[in-house]
């Protein structure tokens, strides 16, 4: 089996940070989020994983490369016209018996939902959400497969979000619909879509069960990474001490870190080289060689080097007199 991982996409979300690293290797819960995606997958029989990376994002080949022992393949998208298209890339390194996942560069999902579905029929992996007008949705027949394929519909025909996690038992049927959208210019919202070519192969009898996904976790904004790493750290977090300071579990703190009169946690992460003192830190992602001084901080995200001070203030504060400081 191989797995095809696109990972060419901008990140504009997620920018500043993705203006320095690509998304794929910004780091959430103690690892980089490509990282979670290969230990998620690792429990299924993949041979050869295929990343399909962007303008600068050779790094992230070169990462999987050192990080995963089976065969990894790199193909660049030269000109970012979506999923199908970036999917389309990998024509040349798949063969039509072979079996395929493809997963997005920039969600996690729970190794445990993975190993559960069968490998033995396709499937799409869905999830129940509240709004899904910004997701492709799927439509159900009475037995549980899917008949239709949206892509961010105004009028959803159910509240089945597709996660991002697709599996074909062979591919000639996927590369014909990825070629018959391209060669017609077929654009949803100005992109070539997965969501389009499936749309053909459904038209032709292709009978894809709905695999319903418990943990699925966004990475592609601040407030969604800054929730996966809670969720994360929520499960794996561990426990530290360090003397002088007060740790709050959970949080993940990775060697040749420094922290000096600090109480940090929950839910952060800290990766090393960076140091921390004289700091209240909550709900955070502190990435390498990172420095805060004097200062309280949540709901942050630091990028490698990043610094942040503050400074203590001082105050001559009569009785009854009231100071609010944002
Ligand atoms: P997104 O739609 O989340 O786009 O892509 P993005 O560029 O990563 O992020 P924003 O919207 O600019 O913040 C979903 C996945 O598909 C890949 C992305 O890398 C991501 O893993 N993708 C998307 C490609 O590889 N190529 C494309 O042309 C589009």
């Amino acid at each position: 089996m191989k797995a095809v991982i696109p990972v060419a996409g901008l990140g504009t979300r997620l920018r500043p940070h993705t203006f320095t690293v690509p998304k794929p290797l910004l780091h959430v819960a103690g690892k980089p989020i490509i990282a979670h995606i290969i230990d998620n997958i690792s429990g299924l029989p993949i041979e050869e994983i295929i990343l399909v990376y962007g303008e600068n994002g050779e790094s992230v080949v070169d990462f999987v490369r050192e990080y995963w022992k089976g065969t990894v393949k790199g193909v660049l998208q030269r000109e970012l016209m979506g999923l199908g298209h970036a999917v389309y890339q990998t024509k040349d390194l798949i063969n039509e018996k072979d079996r395929l996942l493809v997963i997005l560069g920039d969600t996690i999902i729970e190794g445990e939902s993975i190993k559960s579905s069968s490998l033995d029929r396709d499937f799409i992996a869905v999830k129940e959400v509240d709004d899904p007008r910004r997701f492709g949705v799927v439509e159900l027949d009475e037995e549980g497969y899917i008949r239709g394929v949206e892509e961010k519909p105004d009028r959803p025909k159910s509240n089945l979000a597709i996660v991002g996690l697709y599996y074909f038992t062979s591919t000639g049927l996927l590369f014909e619909g990825l070629s018959y959208i391209m060669e017609r210019d077929i654009k949803t919202k100005g992109e070539y879509q997965l969501t389009d070519a499936l749309a053909y192969m459904l038209e032709r009898g292709w009978r894809p069960l709905a695999v319903r996904i418990e943990g699925w976790y966004d990475c592609g904004k601040p407030e969604t990474l800054l929730e996966t790493n809670r969720i994360l750290l929520g499960k794996t977090g561990s426990k530290y001490e360090i003397p002088g300071s007060l740790i709050v579990p959970p949080v993940f703190i990775e060697k040749d870190v420094e922290i000096k009169n600090s109480i940090i946690g929950p839910y952060v992460s800290i990766a090393s080289g960076a140091m921390i003192s004289n700091s209240i830190v909550t709900d955070s992602i502190i990435n390498r060689e990172a420095i805060v001084e004097n200062i309280s901080m949540t709901s942050s995200i630091l990028g490698q080097k990043a610094q942040v001070k503050g400074g203590l203030r001082r105050f001559n504060v009569g009785d009854f007199s009231k100071v609010e400081l944002g």
